[in-house]
């Protein structure tokens, strides 16, 4: 049987969030560099957010550059930056054509002018399209966004514009570089590796967590429909009881 016929329409997830990992290990398999294995990455985010948005997923968040990436040989970090700024120039149009909307989080400020440059156009060429929300996280981390959050709350209660018991969890969301995404449903992460790796920690509280040993430059349309296919058999109860969910 198809896999997407396996799929409940009704219970789709409405954000799904990819840690791409194994871009390295692939390339050591075939005995290349690691930017090879990142160069074939860029076809694997394609095929997933194409059948997000064939399945009716209607946000998406890829981990593409951490905080902590910065510290990797400069020879990589500037592939994977001309990386970004060429998959983001080449697909801009199709992702507009099919509705797909794209934004970013992270520590934009420290990308380099000609990556921000091309993220920003992308962003407002595509602004208006409402299918899938492709969002990327560039120089992000969960450490990161929280301090940043919190430096900026402390801004706002020095001015006077707000009281400290004002501070709730609602207030705080919405000082997070993710506050008009929904909290992810179900987190993927490839490679076999058992880690969140500083991604999204408040944002996943709930989440359901999907590992697969796929290396990330082989992660297919299969792949994500498996991942959907397993979140769906999993009874999410949010700390209560399960009678309590009917
Ligand atoms: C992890 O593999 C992957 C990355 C650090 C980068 C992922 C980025 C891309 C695939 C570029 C395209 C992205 C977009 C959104 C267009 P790794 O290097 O940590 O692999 P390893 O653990 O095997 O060493």
């Amino acid at each position: 049987m198809d896999l997407l016929q396996q799929i409940d329409k009704e219970r789709i997830p409405r954000h799904v969030a990819v840690i791409m990992d194994g871009n390295g290990r692939w390339a050591r398999q075939r005995g290349k560099e690691r930017n090879y294995g990142h160069e074939n990455g860029v076809e694997a985010v394609k095929q997933t957010v194409k059948a997000a948005a064939e399945i009716g997923v209607p946000f998406l968040t890829f981990f593409a550059f951490s905080t902590e990436n910065w510290c990797r040989p400069e020879s990589e970090v500037k592939t994977l930056m001309e990386l970004l700024v060429n998959a983001i120039r080449n697909e801009t149009p199709e992702l507009d054509e099919n509705g797909v909307k794209l934004m970013a989080i992270g520590d934009l400020n420290a990308l380099p002018a000609a990556c921000r440059t091309q993220l920003e156009e992308a962003i407002s060429i595509t602004s208006g399209n409402e299918k899938l929300t492709v969002c990327v996280a560039l120089s992000y981390s969960s450490r990161w966004e929280i301090a940043d959050a919190s430096r900026r709350i402390a801004e706002r209660v020095a001015n006077g514009e707000i009281k400290p018991d004002e501070i709730d969890q609602n207030l705080f969301e919405s000082h997070l570089n993710t506050n008009s995404l929904p909290d992810p449903d179900l987190m993927i992460r490839t490679s076999g590796e058992l880690r969140v790796s500083n991604f999204l920690l408040w944002q996943i509280a709930y989440s359901e967590l999907y590992f697969t040993p796929v290396l990330w430059p082989d992660f297919r349309r299969k792949h994500f429909l498996q991942a959907i296919i397993d979140y769906q058999r999993r009874e999410r109860r949010f700390g209560k009881l399960a009678e309590q969910l009917l």
